[in-house]
């Protein structure tokens, strides 16, 4: 086997006696760290802002630094309690009540986040959207929500087919913007005007707190529902797995609009106090080197695919930068390399500590201590207080090295509570007491567990959840498109690409002009990183003889591997 081990790393860590932990930490142990334990009162954005804002020790610490290629912005705890206060205020005064759903439809930025902690104020559930989506990504998530309000800018605003949308009664703008009616509300203005004290909505740990919208291998997009009491997990896995202390300055790259931007951008280091940094535009192997050397980070929380395209810049860019403030690297949202932990330990003189977890899991679950041998290509052990196995269809336990379904034992603090309006949906993850994943996976005789790929058609594209449902459904909206079957084709740096199938309909020929103008309809009406980078035509697409495509099949033909069972083939 491959397997590189590199062994755990010196020094004082917050998670020392893991096995001692596995055995005899319970959830409740963790609930001391929280001041609703002893006042009962409970919310999110308390936690997480205005405890350290209360606190005369912590109020100036700078909880974000923000930075974007046009602005650059430190703000502390106290400024980030009063501008999420102005928000609720601004909520409260348009009547927005507990429960409602309220998304955010813009880039990372300042008003983000105050907008973000505004909504969980007045005990709302936040829908953060990702602003790469277009039209149709946007309707979808809104309808199914019954979102009441949206906060996005004059920009975006294009791609919010409001028509569509009879639920949606009023729109926060964040920028100059010519609209008058009065159903837009002007950020800057409304802000300028509102208190920066606000009376907190306590709210139930089970209240609704945030919702995701992910993709399976069928259907639209689900909306993936966390309630307050994930915090207890963000916690404990802060403390873990980030291995915070208080004088970090922690940064994660991803964005807000998938879960990793909110359990580990906004949740997980606030609650532990921790300094923050947030950088918005894209990514270029310069600007991220640069922001880590800029604020000397300390604990970094990136992806494969970022990491990957480290790898390919080279290592002449590093070494422009001062980067010897960083002490702790982990990786999340597809296999970690081998060779990229390899070169990290040669790039960074660090070990990247892979961590696994889902949209619906809500925090991590499988991970890298540091003090935790690294069995390079593993994703790690269970943390203390998770029950992870491997199991059959049935929901039974299968032994060691033997592949299966990836599951964990129902209840951890941070699990999704409901599928957004279908139950059966939820329902449909557990067999026999187990969440299971969609993942295949087995565990080795030491407890490490092992990736092995996704048991239904979901695609990982540079660690982006694609249902290739949604893509298909896309593509036969072109006039020119009968059928599509959409798969995804391995690739060493985005993990995997977008390979769509098509039949044409009748008059149209194909041509290069005709597959890049059906990209460009895929890109500009669902999202950018759901257009195929490969288009095929072909005369007919396989599918059952119910009617289902049968993409295993067209996976099997394109990479060339046994296409095993057809019986169900239609003829
Ligand atoms: C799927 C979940 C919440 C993290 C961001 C992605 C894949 C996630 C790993 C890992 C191999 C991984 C799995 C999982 N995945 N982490 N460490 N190694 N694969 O969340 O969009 O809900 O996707 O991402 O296939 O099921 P997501």
């Amino acid at each position: 086997m491959h397997t590189e081990k590199i062994p755990a790393r010196e020094g004082n860590h917050n998670l020392q006696d893991y096995e001692k932990m596995r055995k005899t930490f319970s959830w409740d142990d963790m609930k001391k760290n929280f001041s609703w334990n002893e006042t009962g009162k409970v919310n999110m954005a308390y936690e997480a802002i205005d405890r350290h804002a209360e606190n005369p020790d912590t109020k100036d610490k700078i909880a974000l630094h923000y930075s974007s290629p046009d602005r650059e912005e430190s703000l502390t705890f106290d400024d980030l309690k009063k501008s999420s206060n102005q928000f609720a205020n601004v909520l409260k005064k348009y009547n927005v009540e507990k429960g409602e759903r309220i998304f955010l439809f813009l880039p990372r930025s300042p008003e983000f986040y105050a907008a973000f902690l505004g909504i969980l104020k007045v005990g709302a559930i936040a829908g953060p959207l990702f602003e790469a989506f277009m039209e149709q990504a946007v309707r979808d998530r809104l309808q199914d929500s019954e979102a009441s309000m949206l906060i996005t800018t004059p920009d975006l605003l294009e791609r919010v087919p409001q028509d569509d949308l009879p639920d949606l009664k009023k729109i926060v703008l964040v920028g100059d913007s010519k609209e008058t009616s009065d159903k837009y509300i002007d950020y800057d203005k409304e802000m300028k005007d509102a208190s920066t004290d606000f009376e907190m909505e306590w709210v139930d740990l089970e209240d609704g707190m945030v919702i995701h919208y992910t993709s399976g291998s069928t259907g639209k997009p689900k909306g993936v529902y966390h309630v307050h009491n994930a915090m207890i997990q963000h916690y404990a896995t802060a403390e873990w797995v980030l291995d915070l202390k208080k004088d970090d300055v922690y940064w994660c790259t991803a964005d807000p609009g998938w879960v990793t931007g909110t359990s580990y951008g906004i949740f997980a280091p606030w609650l532990y106090g921790v300094t923050n940094v947030v950088r918005g535009g894209r990514f270029s192997p310069d600007a991220w080197y640069g922001t880590l050397d800029k604020y000397n980070v300390t604990v970094w929380y990136t992806a494969p695919t970022a990491l990957r395209k480290l790898v390919s810049a080279g290592s002449e860019i590093p070494k422009k930068h001062d980067l010897s403030s960083l002490r702790h690297i982990m990786s999340v949202g597809e296999p970690l390399n081998p060779e990229v932990v390899s070169w990290g330990l040669e790039a960074f003189d660090l070990r990247i500590h892979d961590t696994w977890w889902m949209t619906e899991t809500g925090a991590q679950l499988i991970v890298n201590i540091p003090s935790m041998e690294i069995r390079s290509g593993s994703m790690g052990k269970p943390l203390p207080g998770i029950e992870a196995s491997i199991v059959d269809n049935e929901g039974n336990e299968l032994p060691p090295n033997q592949m299966g379904n990836l599951a964990i034992k129902k209840g951890w603090p941070s699990m999704m509570r409901k599928i957004w309006k279908r139950p059966e949906k939820f329902e449909s993850y557990f067999i026999n007491g187990w969440y299971v994943s969609g993942d295949s996976a087995y565990k080795d005789e030491d407890g490490y567990f092992w990736f092995q790929g996704r048991l239904d058609d979901v695609i990982n594209t540079s660690g982006e959840r694609v249902g290739p449902f949604e893509v298909e459904s896309k593509l036969i909206e072109h006039e020119a498109v009968a059928e599509a079957g959409v798969i995804g084709k391995p690739d060493p740096e985005r993990g995997e690409i977008i390979k769509a199938f098509i039949t044409l309909n009748d008059g149209y020929k194909e041509s290069d002009e005709l597959l890049e103008e059906i990209r460009q309809f895929i890109k500009t009406g669902l999202s950018a990183h759901a257009a195929p980078r490969e288009l095929e035509v072909k005369d007919s697409i396989p599918k059952t003889r119910s009617g289902k495509i049968m993409r295993r099949l067209l996976k099997s033909w394109e990479l060339g591997l046994p296409t095993g069972d057809t019986s169900t083939l239609e003829e």
